[in-house]
Order: C-alpha cells, then sequence, then structure tokens
C-alpha cells in the first residue's frame, strides 16, 4: 500500500485510514484532528463531484419569508410561489423559538464531542437500535468518494422510545426542536395544500414520521477537492435544514448549473420541498437538489429535520390534483420502497431516482 501523507504513523495506508474513520467511530473528525496536511485519496472527490466556484452565482438568494401573518393570501402566496420555482426557502418569526435552536446546536457539538468509544457505540453493527445510528460520510461502502462528513441519526417514534435509546447529551434538546416546530410545519403544509385544492388534513400521510440528523463537518486539508455532502435532492415531504453561522449549504438553480448560497440569517429556519411532497402534488412543488461544501478554516455543524410519510404509507400524486384531469407524472410507491432506493447508492443528484424511477 502506498504511503501518501504525512501523518501519525498508525495510520500510514488506505485499509487504517478508513478503518480508523469508519469503523473505529473516529469520524473524520478524528481524522481532522490528528491534524493531517492533506486529504487521505479515498475523499478525493472526480472532478464532476466537486463544486466548481465558476457556477455559483453570489447576487442570488432563496426567498426570505416572514411567516407572522401565515393566514394572509399573499404571504401564502409567497410560500406556494416558492415552493414551487425554487424548493427552498427561509422563514422568520416562525415561532420557533431562538433558545431552541442554539441549545439543539450546542447539544450538536456535545454530542460530537463525546470520546470515540461513546460514539462507536452507536455504529450500525454496534447501535442497541436501527433508529439511532452514528456514522460517517453516505453510504461509506458503496460510495465512489468517501464524503466529508459524521453523523447522528435519530428516527423519532415516541417519546419513551427516545428517552431509552437517545444519546442523554442531546436527547432532551433535539426532542425539544422536533416539537417546537411541528406547528410551523403544520401551517406550511396547510398552506401549500390549499393551493393544490387539497382541503382534508393529511397530516398522518404528509408528516407520519420524522427524522433528526446531527451533522458535522469538521475543517478539512484541500475542501477543493472533496465534499462535505454530494449532490440530492431529500426523500421528505419538508426538510428543516438548521444550519449554523459558517455557510456552505449550495442550492441549485431550477432547470440550470447555477448554484446559489443558502446565507445563514441568525435566527430563520431554511424549509426545502422534498421528493415525497414533489411526487404528491404531481410535479407543481419542486424537490431541489443542494450540497455542501467542505470548510478549510470552520467547523460546521447541521441539524435536519426530516417531516416524511410513514414507511408504510403508499404515495403517489394526490388524487385531489388529478381532479382537473391532469395526467399522474409518477408511479405509487410503498415509501419504504422509495427510501431504500435512495440509500443504494452514492450521492448523485436526483434524476435517476424521481425523473426516471417514478416516472409514470
Ligand atoms: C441533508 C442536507 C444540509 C446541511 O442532510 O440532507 O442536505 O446544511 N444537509 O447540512
Ligand atoms: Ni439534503
Amino acid at each position: 500500500p502506498t504511503i501518501f501523507v504525512a501523518m501519525p504513523s498508525i495510520l500510514v495506508n488506505s485499509r487504517d485510514i478508513t478503518n480508523f474513520v469508519v469503523k473505529e467511530g473516529h469520524g473524520v473528525k478524528g481524522l481532522a484532528e490528528m491534524g493531517l496536511e492533506s486529504l487521505p485519496e479515498q475523499y478525493i472527490q472526480p472532478p464532476e463531484g466537486r463544486m466548481d466556484t465558476s457556477i455559483i452565482v453570489p447576487e442570488e438568494s432563496v426567498p426570505v419569508i416572514d411567516m407572522s401573518h401565515w393566514h394572509d393570501p399573499k404571504v401564502a402566496d409567497l410560500i406556494c410561489d416558492a415552493a414551487e420555482k425554487w424548493g427552498f426557502f427561509q422563514i422568520v418569526n416562525h415561532g420557533v423559538p431562538i433558545e431552541v435552536l442554539k441549545d439543539v446546536k450546542d447539544a450538536s457539538h456535545r454530542f460530537f464531542n463525546l470520546p470515540a468509544e461513546e460514539k462507536r457505540k452507536l455504529l450500525k453493527e454496534n447501535s442497541p437500535t436501527n433508529n439511532v445510528r452514528f456514522g460517517t460520510s453516505f453510504i461509506p461502502e458503496a460510495e465512489k468518494a468517501l464524503e466529508w462528513k459524521d453523523y447522528l441519526s435519530l428516527f423519532y417514534v415516541t417519546d419513551d422510545e427516545a428517552a431509552a435509546f437517545w444519546p442523554p447529551v442531546c436527547k432532551n434538546q433535539t426532542l425539544e426542536f422536533i416539537q417546537s416546530s411541528d406547528l410551523v410545519v403544520k401551517k406550511l403544509l396547510r398552506v401549500l395544500m390549499k393551493r393544490l385544492n387539497v382541503t382534508e388534513i393529511k397530516e398522518s400521510l404528509l408528516m407520519g414520521s420524522k427524522r433528526i440528523n446531527l451533522n458535522y463537518y469538521p475543517i478539512c486539508p484541500n475542501p477543493e477537492l472533496t465534499v462535505g455532502v454530494g449532490r440530492h435532492s431529500d426523500v421528505s415531504t419538508l426538510t428543516i435544514p438548521l444550519q449554523d453561522d459558517i455557510g456552505g449549504l449550495y442550492v441549485r438553480k431550477k432547470v440550470s448549473d447555477s448554484w446559489i448560497h443558502v446565507s445563514p440569517i441568525s435566527g430563520s429556519l431554511v424549509i426545502n420541498i422534498g421528493d415525497a411532497l414533489q411526487i404528491m402534488s404531481n410535479g407543481r412543488y419542486k424537490s431541489v437538489e443542494h450540497r455542501v461544501v467542505a470548510n478549510g478554516r470552520k467547523n460546521r455543524i447541521s441539524v435536519p429535520i426530516f417531516v416524511t410519510p410513514k414507511p408504510t404509507d403508499v404515495i403517489g400524486p394526490l388524487s385531489e390534483v388529478l381532479e382537473s384531469g391532469e395526467t399522474p407524472k409518477y408511479k405509487q410507491v410503498l415509501y419504504s420502497d422509495y427510501v431504500k432506493h435512495f440509500f443504494r447508492k452514492g450521492h448523485d443528484g436526483k434524476e435517476n431516482r424521481i425523473c426516471k424511477d417514478m416516472t409514470a
């Protein structure tokens, strides 16, 4: 095996590094903290996977919407227009207390600062439950190049289940964030459904399950050669990707190859439409590709909540949407099958999944 990077002698080859990061639970955070001088080869993305800075449009931003008067038809229009045209927007005056946001971000740092021996207990092969998982990259066993990110993923079932299994250092804060965002999610979905002429409340279908991820993107040597998260759309109904003040999340501008930075706004929440809502709205609302770049100077965290159907739900274009005679663009699919499909291979955008495999 080739020696390609100056680092402590215990990690001399590629296999050692993968073991250390993936199997031993040190994550890329552990690797970054050893002070390596250059990016290990398994993190080097092929050129098409990297962020080419010439395709960033610096003067544009996604809409920022004040939710204080969400009943106002003008505000409702802004929300629905943003969901149709951008698939991404930010909301202010959303009703989730700033303290809750601060607490969950602090809790994320506490979790990642745990020793590797603690985090290792939550790796897929060790975790006492499928609903709690610590990991690194996206699917290390299937990806061509690894992503510069560690994560804790928590699938919410009940408060009792969370009390029993979620890590004590972040359990209350993550639960609090999920609970206090519930109302604004309901408001957004109500407004979005109204434009589709859906009057029946479909909360159990639209938001029957929730997952919260804690993401950690450590300082990276050669950030331009790798990614934090590769380009993808979310499989959710809606996502609330809470971010800190570091920046680095980029959104694809619809039908173009240009990318727009989602600038951190203190106290705001980012909202993005996921594939499930694109499917249910028969393509009216758009899930949009996004990616996170690696950062050479600062550690970044994010805490997305994924609001989703239940794994056992069958999703497809809603009957109310098709009533006007619209032809269905997508097939019906068991939601858990759709998600499984997403986790089959590395991040490669959305066209293979929703555009090709789901077309009716
Ligand atoms: C995701 C995601 C964005 C971020 O986890 O699906 O897009 O800012 N995260 O971490
Ligand atoms: Ni995402």
